[in-house]
């Protein structure tokens, strides 16, 4: 049994909740899939995602994982409930576009949700948004071309900042209160972000509130390890020692070139969790 905790995504944005997990989770051990032969997720057909996704899930049940997590708002969009009626032997638990808190939080200002084009599209991000966007204050944009930066490693560049001014400049920026990060890609970008907008709109997406669910799941199915209070100093306390497996679209990375690069992505996304 090997009892890690699965965590896939189409692509490196998934890092971004693996991240977030080792800090908080610190005794736990991972399998981090990214499914590299089909990204992107976001600009293909739901047909096309949900039969990925259903792959990867059962890979994860092969290895034994005590629970899956889809850090990818678009799979969770997507196939998220289907796959939770599917496979009932193991909890799946799925991010999403941190919509309520940003709402809560944006004290009547408005909040611009930024994804992939096909969460923006699908039913079940448009319904949250009915849900809590009483006062009609949520704007929703696609950002597809963050995913491919991301993927090509390309964080910060004038044609990073060009892209972004380009498509936030149909926007009265000074009106909003929250950005909501709704793909996990886009966390690598923060600091353009954060230079492009307004100082007093605050930046959220939905890693943190994902990793506290998965905690509450496993710890009331007690499987969940001892877990440390967590903040930045912990991941650098503890990183060598956390075990994770990382596979691209089922096979194992064991290059040493490849390794260093996902370590230097964690160095990166440490960086940008403290950007809000
Ligand atoms: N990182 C994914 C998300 O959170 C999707 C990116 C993609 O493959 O298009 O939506």
């Amino acid at each position: 049994m090997s009892m890690d905790i699965g965590i896939f995504d189409s692509g490196i944005g998934g890092l971004t909740l693996l991240h977030q997990a080792m800090v908080l989770m610190p005794r736990e051990d991972f399998l981090f899939y990214a499914d590299t032969d089909h990204v992107p997720y976001g600009t293909k057909t739901r047909e096309q995602v949900t039969a990925y996704v259903d792959e990867v899930i059962r890979f994860m049940i092969a290895h034994d994982c005590k629970a899956v997590v889809i850090a990818c708002n678009t799979a969770t969009a997507v196939a998220a409930e289907q796959m939770r009626s599917r496979y009932t032997q193991i909890p799946i638990i799925g991010i999403e576009p941190a919509v309520k808190p940003a709402v809560a939080e944006s004290e009547g200002r408005r909040v611009l949700v930024v994804a992939t084009p096909l969460t923006v599209h699908e039913k079940r991000l448009q319904k949250l948004v009915e849900r809590v966007d009483d006062d009609h204050l949520v704007d929703l944009l696609e950002l597809p071309g963050l995913v491919e930066f991301a993927e090509r490693g390309e964080f910060v560049s004038e044609r990073v900042t060009s892209y972004l001014q380009e498509k936030l400049s149909g926007y009265a920026l000074d009106r909003y209160g929250e950005l909501v990060l709704g793909c996990t890609h886009f966390n690598y970008f923060k600091d353009t972000f954060r230079a492009l907008l307004p100082p007093r709109i605050h930046m959220i997406d939905g890693s943190l509130g994902t990793v506290r669910q998965l905690m509450r799941v496993l710890d009331v199915r007690h499987e969940l390890r001892e877990s440390a209070a967590g903040d930045g100093v912990e991941w650098e306390k503890h990183k060598n020692d956390i075990c994770v497996r990382y596979y691209e679209s089922g096979r194992e990375i064991t290059d040493a070139a490849k390794l260093a690069t996902i370590r230097r992505l964690h160095g990166r996304l440490e960086q940008m969790r403290k950007i809000v």
